[in-house]
């Protein structure tokens, strides 16, 4: 299939086009700047109606990430946020129409839920949990996930909102333990994004939003202890990982104040994320020169 990937430069797009060629697809990429790329690429603003249609055209499935994020907030704008973030959707949308494509594959946040991490609340956010962005760039996917379904009601084109957990890179270290506090490796990242194209495309679902953050085993009855201590937490699931963490140089950690539980995407989409916490512990048992930079190392 021929699937447009808008803002096809960032994290995302680079991984994803190459396991989109992989898989016998023929990415089309979109970026605001020049790319070098052996894929097709046309140069172009997602706040351009015009320059959405001209990239979409023949595209089956449009996977939208061209935005603004989390990283952006200290030195971007409200207004900015609004123009690239919701009027780059509702472009996109548009185009969607436009160009007769079968299916959008909306990037989501797990900012949308940011506020709920309030003392006393359950630590898991499910993906039905009542969304409470806590700035403006939660505040822009959300209103994105209202078009997504908007436009499935009117046009009746099929659409997902995939909630990512954080993927901006990061040093080894850093990314493991970011991977206890809704991280998630960008590899799984575009895996989600194949297996909602696969899910859309033959028709087995409409429309959904599904959580897409590293699998842990936490529940609910951990809550308290991931707020006050995690270590001990992570010993019952994963024998010694406090003393191979303090080894590194890992006093404390953080308090896990909520976890983001993935099955709703794994029994809908039929994904799980590969690279979790357990993998990145062996790899670290691997590397005896990796040590913590910081404790806590996270955030
Ligand atoms: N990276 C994360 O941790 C994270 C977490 C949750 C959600 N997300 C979402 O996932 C998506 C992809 O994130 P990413 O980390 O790959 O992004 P990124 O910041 O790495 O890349 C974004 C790309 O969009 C391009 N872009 C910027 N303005 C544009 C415009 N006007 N028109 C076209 N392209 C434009 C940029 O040049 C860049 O190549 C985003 O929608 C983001 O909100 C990211």
């Amino acid at each position: 299939m021929r699937v447009l990937v808008t803002g096809a430069g960032g994290t995302l797009g680079t991984t994803l086009a190459p396991m989109l060629a992989e898989a016998g697809h023929e990415p089309v990429l979109q970026d605001v700047r020049a790319l070098r790329t052996p894929y097709e690429f046309v140069r172009g603003d997602v706040r351009s109606p015009g320059e959405v249609v001209a990239a979409a055209r023949g595209a089956e499935v449009i996977v939208h990430t061209a935005a603004i994020h989390g990283i952006h907030l200290a030195d971007h704008s409200p207004r900015d946020f609004y123009d690239l973030n919701l009027t780059g959707t509702l472009n996109v949308w548009e185009a969607a129409v436009e160009v007769g494509a079968r299916a959008v594959v909306f990037s989501s946040t797990m900012g949308v839920y940011k506020s709920h991490n309030a003392p006393g609340e359950g630590a898991a956010l499910r993906e039905d949990v009542p969304l409470r962005p806590g700035d403006v760039y939660g505040w822009t996917k959300v209103a994105g996930e209202e078009l997504c379904k908007l436009y499935g009601r009117t046009h009746g084109i099929p659409s997902v909102a995939l909630r990512f957990g954080m993927f901006v890179p990061e040093p080894f270290f850093r990314y493991g333990i970011r991977l206890l506090y809704g991280g998630v490796d960008t590899r799984d990242v575009a895996r989600s994004v194949m297996a909602s194209m696969e899910a859309l495309t033959s028709g087995r679902i409409l429309w959904g939003a599904f959580n897409v953050e590293s699998v842990v085993p936490f529940t609910e009855e951990d809550g308290p202890q991931l707020r006050s201590d995690p270590l001990p937490v992570l010993d019952r699931y994963y024998p010694g990982a406090s003393d191979l963490l303090r080894g590194r140089g890992v006093g404390t950690l953080a308090p896990i104040t909520v976890y983001y539980p993935t099955d709703h995407a794994a029994d809908v989409l039929g994904f799980r994320p590969e690279r979790n916490f357990d993998r990145w512990l062996e790899e670290l048992r691997g590397r005896p020169e990796e040590r913590a930079e910081k404790s806590p190392p996270w955030p």
